[in-house]
């Protein structure tokens, strides 16, 4: 069984991530997306929020299931016999970014880190910049499921 970890905060998914996810999905046996429990950062949707959008969102793959942690990811993945994690590269800060946690990451554990270039159509997305357009009356149809687009609306208009 070849299995793989998508990490993040996922506050909330977005096409982009979802996309990395399906592209996984395909190519693994099992696909864990893992939702990272941060009590120092404030959100807008809860973990279990997000647990809940991500299992709707990702039910069209057998193949993908939805967890939480805290603490290190790579105590997760060793927890849960998951030998490499999937992280998404938009542009090349991003694996600036991600190269070093990659390094860490197999020091500390030698779980391994695969980067797939992320879709050019999404490659200027991230949650923080969905929450700020949609907070502010813009429109970010086609930048998130459906779904999230309709909770967007409705959690910051309340
Ligand atoms: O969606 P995000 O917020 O960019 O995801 C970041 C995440 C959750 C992948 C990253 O912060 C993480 O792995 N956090 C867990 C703590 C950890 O293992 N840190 C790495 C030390 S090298």
């Amino acid at each position: 069984m070849r299995r793989v970890v998508c990490p993040g905060s996922f506050d909330p998914i977005t096409n982009g991530h979802l996309d990395i996810i399906g592209r996984s999905a395909r190519l693994y046996d099992e696909v864990t997306v893992a939702v990272l429990i941060n009590v120092e950062k404030s959100s807008l949707f809860t973990v279990d929020e997000r647990i809940e959008i991500l299992q709707t969102v990702t039910k069209e793959f057998d193949n993908v299931k939805v967890r939480k942690f805290h603490g290190l990811l790579v105590d997760f993945c060793k927890q849960n016999d998951i030998p490499a994690i999937v992280k998404g590269i938009r542009v090349v800060s991003d694996f600036d970014y991600e190269l070093q946690m990659a390094q860490l990451n197999y020091r500390l554990s030698g779980v391994e880190t695969l980067f797939m270039p992320t879709n050019p159509e999404y490659s200027f997305l991230s949650s923080s910049r969905v929450k700020e357009i949609a907070r502010y009356g813009g429109d970010v149809s086609g930048l998130v499921p459906d779904l999230v687009h309709k909770l967007l609306i409705e959690r910051l208009r309340s």
